[in-house]
């Protein structure tokens, strides 16, 4: 299967975003992968709504904006109005997550729940038929640039198992450390979605390199 690539803004030059958003439009990605930090949930601030809306202006790419914030709840359909695509909410910031996945969908966005890596996959079994996306994390989320958490492969296994003994339609995304090394044994793991940040925006031509791991399994 082809994977579904989303480079993340947060590796873009927030000098230039125009210029970078416009040449994620021009490439082969499917989606434009959103970090929003809290400072608080994570221990970093990324950037928050009025850029969101900004971005939303340019980008002609789904947006997949994934929450790293506190209450999430909060704000869902303030990123719905900045135009989100999907909305990933933390696992581990939610109290009562089945309520928040219904509220993402009746706004009319893919539901998505990340976990970080400390976090079992077997958590999700009773939500797991009812969200769109499940964002695994392979590093501890706050900070692009990080080191890939081999644990990742053998959760990837664990929650497609989990997928299909449910009969669920959920994707399988993956943040963090994504690049070519780790890209086809992902996918062979059972991943259909790979976000790239750094390995995209630092690399000397960011098309090449989203087209690259677009063709990953060929
Ligand atoms: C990390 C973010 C990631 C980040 C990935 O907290 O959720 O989306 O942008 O960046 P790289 O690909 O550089 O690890
Ligand atoms: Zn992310």
């Amino acid at each position: 299967m082809t994977p579904i690539i989303a480079p993340s803004l947060l590796a873009a030059d927030f000098a230039n975003l125009q210029r970078d958003i416009e040449l994620v439009n021009a490439s082969d990605a499917d989606w434009l992968h959103l970090d929003i930090m809290d400072g608080h949930f994570v221990p970093n601030i990324s950037f928050g709504v009025p850029v969101c809306k900004a971005v939303a202006r340019h980008a002609r790419k789904p947006l997949d904006v994934h929450l790293m914030i506190s209450r999430p709840e909060l704000y869902l359909e303030t990123f719905q109005q900045c135009g989100a695509n999907s909305i990933s909410v933390h696992y581990e910031a939610c109290d009562h997550l089945h309520r928040v996945v219904e509220k993402i969908k009746e706004l009319g966005c893919l539901a998505g729940v990340a976990v970080n890596p400390h976090t079992a996959v077997d958590l999700l079994k009773d939500i797991i038929d009812q969200v769109d996306l499940v964002c695994l994390m392979s590093v501890n989320p706050g900070f692009g640039g990080q080191k890939f958490i081999k644990n990742t492969y053998h959760k990837v296994q664990e929650l497609r198992k989990l997928i299909e003994s449910r009969d669920s339609k959920a994707l399988i995304e993956i943040d963090g450390g994504v690049n070519s090394q780790n890209a086809l044994p992902l996918l062979n793991a059972g991943a259909d979605v790979l976000v790239a940040g750094s390995f995209v925006f630092n690399s000397e031509d960011p098309l090449r390199t989203i087209s690259d791991l677009k063709k990953v399994p060929a």
